[in-house]
């Protein structure tokens, strides 16, 4: 587990950009398959690449994929698709057969089962499983991670690629990446920032069994955190 740590949000999400543009440059005849998480964390991320890195990115060689999204349609404020395209994926010109968007509006028990057939049929395997080049993930306060929430562990070893789940808070259903398509990633990434972050981070950084983010950081093969000082605990008050 390898940690980049950035004094603000910002300078942590231009890291992370660049970081995936130079993964992408290092093999320049690639086609990279990547899934993106949602909530508010990436929309910074979204905005800097947008406006930023769009002329140094190689779109054409990117396929757009989703850890998760909430059951709700593309055009509610709640969609990760809809915020991602919204903030990102109009403004770069990316074409719309390289993104594979989970439809939040179909009966979510179908969505699963089709985005899972989805993704095995246009995502490379590795190992008789689809391995995306990278899974950018987050983080919540309670330890969830892609919309995995405390209590839903047996998500985590599912062999169905994409499951329902239920945020414990409000009831919305949602679908997520289960722990088969997470662990056969080739690099999973972590971007996470702010203080209401910090327990979680420490759970990622020291224990591994104490939340699915733990859980995944601790067990998956590659991976990569991105964080601010504030989500690493720094600036804290020493105690
Ligand atoms: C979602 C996300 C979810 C997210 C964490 C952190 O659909 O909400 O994919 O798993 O990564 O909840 O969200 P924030 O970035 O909003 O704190």
């Amino acid at each position: 587990m390898k940690s980049y740590i950035y004094h603000t949000a910002t300078e942590t999400a231009h890291a992370l950009i660049k970081h995936l543009i130079a993964m992408m440059k290092r093999e320049p005849e690639k086609t990279f398959y990547f899934a993106f998480s949602g909530g508010s964390t990436p929309s910074l991320m979204f905005d800097i690449w947008a406006n930023e890195y769009k002329s140094v990115t190689p779109w054409m060689r990117m396929r757009i994929y989703w850890v998760d999204e909430r059951c709700v349609p593309a055009e509610d404020s709640e969609s990760n698709y809809g915020n991602m395209r919204r903030l990102l994926l109009n403004e770069v010109g990316i074409p719309d057969e390289y993104v594979y968007p989970i439809y939040g509006a179909n009966p979510p028990e179908k969505e699963a089962k089709s985005y899972s057939e989805l993704v095995c049929n246009t995502v490379p395997l590795w190992g008789g499983f689809p391995a995306f080049d990278a899974v950018l993930l987050g983080a919540g306060d309670d330890g969830h991670t892609s919309s995995i929430f405390p209590g839903q562990e047996y998500l985590l070893s599912s062999f169905h690629p994409y499951e329902v789940s239920v945020n414990p808070y409000n009831g919305q259903k949602r679908i997520a990446m289960t722990g088969c398509l997470l662990f056969a990633a080739r690099k999973l990434i972590f971007f996470i920032t702010g203080k209401n972050k910090a327990d979680v981070v420490r759970d990622i950084l020291d224990s591994g069994d104490t939340g699915p983010a733990a859980y995944v950081a601790h067990h998956a093969e590659h991976v990569e955190l991105f964080l601010d000082d504030q989500a690493k605990g720094r600036g804290k008050a020493a105690i």
